[in-house]
């Protein structure tokens, strides 16, 4: 089987288990702070996904969240990047909204990019130069939108924090409205289809962005860190995906003239250059 169906075979299967269990009692332990959550179906998630591609392909490397590949630093090779369950608190709090992610590199190259909403069945796919799907259906490549008609995508989080607050608040009062749906991933997917114009965010790890930046980069969106800077895939960063005028005119208007600030906050949070 090529690769890209294996990768889709195995998120469903993983998704079909977390739906199977939905009613059974969660074992939730908290991580770096009260709110961030991880549940038993995170790791079991991470766990089946690891077993089926080691059984499969045991020469690949697969980073994920719930702690494997922490040795990995290098993109050589096969390299898997999974988010067994994107949204853990919508997991926990809806039993819905959030998704299986994952991206496939070879040598550093975008191979595939994977994310699954489990609980709406929805499989958003993308083979890097093969075009991108939501289940069988081809995903159209995006229109270019201007901010003033544009639906942003932001955790209002963000909104709150001191450093942050005067950057962001410019762009929402611009857009004409601001979403947040708790999952990076379903963020991605959903730039992707058209769903909303962008997704901007300050803080994500690779298993947030890989599968996604794969899928939304097939549909001519452009994925960046909020520097303008390309992502590197085993390093946290800023976000920041849209259509590519409206790429341009975030960049360009709002992210740019805070570029001394954002810059800073890179350094300090993601001890870059
Ligand atoms: C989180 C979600 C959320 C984003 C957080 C992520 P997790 O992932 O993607 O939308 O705002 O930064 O950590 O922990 O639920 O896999
Ligand atoms: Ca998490
Ligand atoms: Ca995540
Ligand atoms: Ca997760």
């Amino acid at each position: 089987m090529e690769l890209f169906e294996f990768m889709k075979q195995i998120v469903y299967q993983a998704g079909s288990n977390i739906r199977a269990q939905l009613n059974q009692p969660l074992l939730i332990e908290t991580k770096s702070n009260p709110n961030d959550l991880v549940t038993n179906m995170d790791k079991e998630t991470e766990q089946l996904l690891y077993d089926a591609i080691m059984q499969a392909y045991p020469m690949h490397h697969i980073i994920g969240e719930e702690g494997s590949g922490t040795d990995i630093t290098s993109m050589e090779g096969t390299v898997w990047i999974i988010d067994p369950i994107d949204g853990t608190l919508n997991f926990v709090h809806q039993q819905e909204n959030f998704a299986i992610s994952v991206g496939v590199f070879v040598d550093g190259k975008k191979y595939a990019g994977v994310i699954y909403d489990v609980m709406r069945d929805t499989m958003y796919s993308a083979r890097a130069g093969h075009g991108a799907y939501k289940n069988e259906e081809p995903i159209a490549p995006l229109i270019d939108s201007e901010l003033h008609q544009s639906i942003i995508s932001m955790n209002p989080n963000w909104l709150t924090k001191d450093y942050t607050k005067d950057i962001y608040s410019d762009i929402v009062i611009k857009a004409r409205s601001a979403r947040s749906y708790g999952s990076a991933a379903l963020d991605f997917a959903y730039v992707a289809t058209g769903k909303v114009d962008a997704y901007i965010t300050l803080r994500l790890h690779p298993w947030d962005f890989a599968g996604g930046a794969i899928i939304a980069e097939e549909v001519g969106a452009v994925v960046t860190n909020q520097l303008n800077e390309p992502l590197d895939m085993l390093h946290a960063n800023s976000i920041m995906v849209a259509n590519k005028a409206l790429h341009d005119e975030i960049y360009t208007q709002y992210l740019k003239p805070h570029s001394a600030a954002l810059d800073s906050i890179h350094q300090e949070r993601f001890h870059r250059r």
